[in-house]
């Protein structure tokens, strides 16, 4: 079967099928890598990936900053976590229209999720094209903004669901625990709080593609020169007018799906679903490009 990408119906993403991500050739990497700065979010049906598998195909467009991390209400030995469970809360926070890493030092380029295990209903992945939402804001708006830089950070974040600092760290030390791959996993710890948060533009060009993108989401705050108020609902009033139709995309998991998207470009979040089944996910990361992805107020 020949490779096919079929826009979705919206102003991002498409669907991928005729491939296997894990025995790409040449012309077919090309293809995927074009498509993927095009339609910003790549849904690939049926992969079935391995974490070998995942990890190779992700490794294909950068170094990568999470190898194969569970991202799952199911511990290994089968049962599940209770809402309370300080990880349950960072996946929890994932409902939050976001974009990976931002809280970093380096942002990251890339994600890739796959479905091991899908809830029988709710448990959807939404992404929202920032680079349709930058261009739709009027031309007066768009300058007001493009000056603005904000705070990124997870403890913000996390706090805004009602996750303490201690919570915060907690969940991700177990999320580093949880690791399959052998090697390290450098760069996923944040910040620690008392750390100045990275600083990031409002905007974000991309350095590949040149087409600027609206960079917020829920690890933003605190623009600089601003009240904090009223930056909060400078942030929350942009999030809630990106991620509307027709910037909008829903993707119904079934296991076996892959999905790649690309964070200079998209918001995402997660939806809910019945705690009382399973959801388990595998997360690969790719970093961002040091030169292009490093925080204003942190060395590149
Ligand atoms: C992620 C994420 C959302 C989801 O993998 O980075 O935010 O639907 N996932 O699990
Ligand atoms: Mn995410």
């Amino acid at each position: 079967m020949a490779l096919n990408i079929s826009p979705a119906d919206a102003t991002l993403g498409a669907v991928v099928t005729g491939v296997r991500l894990d025995a790409l050739s040449e012309a077919e990497f090309a293809a995927v890598h074009a498509a993927f700065l095009e339609h910003a979010v790549l849904i690939f049906p049926g992969q079935h990936l391995s974490d070998a598998g995942q990890m190779a195909f992700a490794g294909r467009f950068g170094t990568l900053s999470i190898k194969a991390q569970p991202f799952s209400n199911e511990r290994a030995d089968g049962s599940l976590r209770e809402p309370a469970d300080p990880l349950m809360q960072l996946f929890r926070g994932n409902e939050g229209w976001h974009t990976d890493s931002s809280f970093q030092s380096v942002s990251a380029k890339a994600s890739i999720l796959s479905a091991r295990k899908a809830p029988s209903r709710g448990g959807e992945t939404e992404w929202a094209d920032m680079r349709a939402a930058w261009a739709a804001l009027p031309e007066a708006e768009r300058a007001r903004l493009a000056p603005l830089e904000a705070y990124h950070s997870l403890y913000h974040s996390q706090s805004e669901v009602g996750q303490g600092n201690t919570g915060t760290r907690d969940a991700l030390r177990e999320l580093h625990g949880q690791r399959t791959a052998d090697d390290d996993q450098p760069g996923y710890s944040t910040t620690d709080a008392d750390d100045t948060p990275p600083l990031r533009p409002l905007v974000k060009v991309h350095p590949d593609t040149g087409v600027p993108a609206l960079y917020v989401g829920r690890h933003a705050y605190g623009i600089v020169g601003m009240d904090p108020a009223e930056s909060d609902t400078l942030l929350s009033g942009l999030v809630d007018f990106a991620c509307q139709a027709p910037r909008v995309l829903t993707h119904t998991w079934q296991p076996g799906d892959a999905v790649m998207w690309d964070n200079r470009a998209v918001l995402h979040r997660a939806r809910p679903w019945d705690p009382n089944e399973a959801r388990v996910m595998f997360h690969t990361r790719v970093a961002g490009d040091p030169a292009t992805e490093t925080a204003s107020n942190k060395a590149a």
